[in-house]
């Protein structure tokens, strides 16, 4: 967690073999913990989509943060190269 801003610099990660037994629900709860300790009222994450729809991994990633009732809305922006 960046101690600047409250956002997951790197987002949350868990090695594959642990995937789907709360552990990124537990880091998740845990970023959130400190960051109140901290004084911070929202933490946020940035996820860079590998195309316009989204892969597989993005899907995954954006359903693993929507299931934890993030309770900020979530932004899009789209980038011109
Ligand atoms: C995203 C990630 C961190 C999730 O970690 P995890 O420990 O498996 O997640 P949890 O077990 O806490 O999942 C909590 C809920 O999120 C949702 N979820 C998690 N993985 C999901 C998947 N592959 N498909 C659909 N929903 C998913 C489910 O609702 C799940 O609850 P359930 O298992 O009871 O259905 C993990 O898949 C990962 O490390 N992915 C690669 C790295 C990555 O993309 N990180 C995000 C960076 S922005």
């Amino acid at each position: 967690m960046n101690i600047h801003n409250f956002n997951i610099d790197y987002g949350i990660h868990v090695i594959k073999p642990h995937w789907r037994r709360r552990i990124g629900t537990a880091l998740l709860a845990k970023i959130l913990e400190l960051a109140k300790s901290m004084g911070a009222s929202k933490i946020s994450v940035v996820r860079v989509f590998r195309n316009i729809k989204g892969t597989y991994s993005d899907m995954r990633a954006a359903k693993f943060y929507k299931a934890n009732n993030p309770s900020t809305k979530m932004s899009i922006y789209r980038l011109n190269d």
